[in-house]
């Protein structure tokens, strides 16, 4: 078992407030994570200080083997997979949809090689078929609906290969049959052999993917409870994040939550 994320006493804080107060934390390449809380709780800084884009006031960050502050962050955030709606923004839109994949391998936004090599192709035309978007791959990815292109970025993030995978609520935005594509999807990848260690931010239990391991819900900055999925997610720490009495079920694999 090894770690790939170690958080110690991490706090971040901007003027008067606390983002995060006081994180321990530690994810195993085995966990698949969500992280689920309410607007504000400080999730997408969370990922933020796991993707090595932001350093935390006080505490220690220990990231795939290293620390933060004593690595060269260029030669870390390659190993690292994020998707996120900022970052889905900053993809070409004129570009094709398997380009916007395979030039991931180049770790730059948008195409700038002309030669890739054929078993890139070939990968990035397997991720998109695993993702259920394999006859996209010609077309502009700006032509592309929203739940689409979530999908070609989660195929970008993972050309890489990388050892930790961080998706920042990707399932966002996007309608039943869409959000159910998705969260299979993601089950699959979660189960492959070979997977990277995976956290995922959710505000919606219903968005958990069958095969993910662990949950850590996030209050204010702080951890409401942390650890295996069944022992840390229940009606009362789930009421107790979102502040509101809830019913939680678990059926077949799945959560749904409903207030009391
Ligand atoms: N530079 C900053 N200065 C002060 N407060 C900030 C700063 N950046 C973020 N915040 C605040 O930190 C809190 C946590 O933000 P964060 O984006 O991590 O929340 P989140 O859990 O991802 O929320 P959401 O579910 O809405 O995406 C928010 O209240 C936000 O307004
Ligand atoms: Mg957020």
């Amino acid at each position: 078992m090894t770690a790939v994320v170690e958080l110690a006493g991490v706090s971040i804080v901007r003027g008067d407030a606390r983002l995060l107060d006081n994180i321990d934390w530690s994810v195993d390449e085995a966990d698949r994570w969500v992280v689920i809380g309410p607007n504000g709780a400080g999730k997408t800084t969370m990922l933020q200080i796991l993707a090595a884009q932001m350093h935390p006031t006080t505490g220690v960050v220990g990231l795939l083997d290293e620390v933060l502050g004593a690595v060269d962050v260029f030669e870390l955030r390659p190993r690292i997979g994020l998707t996120s709606a900022a970052l889905a923004d900053r993809l070409p839109r004129s570009e094709r949809v398997a380009d916007v994949v395979v030039s991931a391998s180049y770790a730059v936004l948008g195409r700038w090689r002309e030669e890739y090599d054929e078993l890139d192709h070939q990968r990035a035309k397997e991720l998109l078929t695993e993702l259920g978007i394999g006859h996209l791959s010609d077309r502009t990815f700006g032509t592309l609906s929203e739940g689409e292109r979530k999908r070609v970025q989660i195929a970008r993030a993972l050309m890489t290969d990388p050892e930790l995978m961080l998706l920042d609520e990707p399932a966002a935005g996007l309608d039943l049959t869409g959000r159910e594509h998705l969260v299979r999807s993601l089950s699959r990848i979660a189960t492959a052999e070979g997977a990277p260690a995976m956290v995922l931010v959710t505000h919606h239990v219903e968005e958990i993917p069958p095969g993910f391991t662990h949950a850590l819900l996030l209050k204010q900055g702080r951890i409401v409870s942390a650890g295996p999925i069944t022992e840390a997610l229940t009606a009362q720490t789930l009421s107790e994040t979102f502040d509101i009495p809830l019913a939680l079920d678990h059926i077949d694999g799945r959560y749904t939550a409903r207030a009391l």
